[in-house]
């Protein structure tokens, strides 16, 4: 799959930690991604103030699609991620995609947990379903209540937790978990997160659907380094299922960094 070319055409959802760009490809995207798909998205050009600190490419979940654009949601992390809030419309980026399996729409109750950046690819799904009559349940967390992107966008029911107490329930969204049963729990962010969301979805006898963010240097399947136990989380996720992180080694514990270095979590 080769990059396309991709205008920068529209600016929204503006956080003080970020914003969602709509990009127009200019072709290959006929094609409706899946919710939980991503792709790798470059700045052939970095603005001014902005060079070589720049990744090649760096992984963004599609928060949204509508025929002919694609939306990205984007924190503000690092040099790469500063680099695309910095572009104007009007800019032109580089996108591959979309790449990796997303989630199923197989839920009839859903329920939805995010994270920081793990709101936008949930968005994309709340979108969805709601489009097939079914209004999800969706808990957003983060550190304060300026890193909840989409809080207003959600269909249906949306609660909130923040680690400050800025908004919502004041400590962290895996604690609004409780006396829920919905058939399937959708869930992207990070890992320490996804993995007390596993838990309590196999502790409840709940099947879950878990979006990865782990360090992708390629996207496509060459580097090796995404890999948790046998799989490529670009390729084979970033979407996994309960069944394939149930026996894991590796998810919550061992991380690869730039290089393929590897890190323990905290245990
Ligand atoms: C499948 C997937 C979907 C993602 N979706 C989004 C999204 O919708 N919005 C968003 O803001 N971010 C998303 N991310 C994370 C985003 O790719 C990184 O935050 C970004 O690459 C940071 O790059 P940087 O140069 O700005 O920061 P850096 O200084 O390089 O890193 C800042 C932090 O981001 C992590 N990081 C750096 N590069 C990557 C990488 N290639 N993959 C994963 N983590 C990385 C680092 O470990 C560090 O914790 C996603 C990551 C993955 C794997
Ligand atoms: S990111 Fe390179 S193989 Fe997955």
């Amino acid at each position: 799959m080769r990059p396309v070319a991709a205008k920068l055409t529209e600016i929204d959802n503006r956080t003080s930690v970020g914003h969602s760009l709509w990009l127009t490809p200019c072709s290959g995207w006929e094609e409706q991604p899946e919710p939980g798909q991503f792709v790798m998205v470059a700045l052939p050009h970095p603005p001014a103030g902005f060079g070589r600190e720049v990744c090649d490419a760096v992984p963004m979940s599609v928060a949204g699609w509508e025929p002919g654009r694609l939306r990205l949601t984007i924190k503000d992390l690092g040099p790469t991620s500063a680099a695309l809030l910095a572009c104007r419309p009007g800019d032109m980026l580089a996108v591959t995609g979309p790449l990796g399996h997303g989630f199923s729409l197989d839920a009839r109750q859903p329920l939805l947990m995010g994270g920081g950046v793990g709101a936008p690819p949930l968005l994309f799904l709340a979108q969805q379903l709601a489009a097939s009559g079914i209004d999800p349940v969706t808990l957003l967390g983060g550190t304060t209540v300026d890193e909840i992107f989409h809080r207003e966008e959600f269909p249906g029911i949306v609660e909130i937790a923040t680690d400050d107490g800025s908004a919502g329930h004041h400590g962290f969204v895996t604690e609004l978990l409780d006396g829920r049963s919905p058939d399937l729990l959708y869930s992207c962010g990070p890992e320490p997160m996804l993995v007390k969301g596993l838990e309590w979805a196999l502790a409840n006898g709940i099947r879950a659907e878990l979006c990865l963010e782990r360090y992708m240097p390629c996207g496509v399947g060459l580097c090796g380094v995404c890999t948790i136990d046998r799989q490529l989380v670009c390729q084979d996720g970033p979407v996994l299922g309960s069944e394939q992180l149930e026996h894991s080694a590796e998810f919550g514990k061992v991380v690869r960094e730039a290089g393929g270095v590897v890190r323990h979590a905290p245990a």
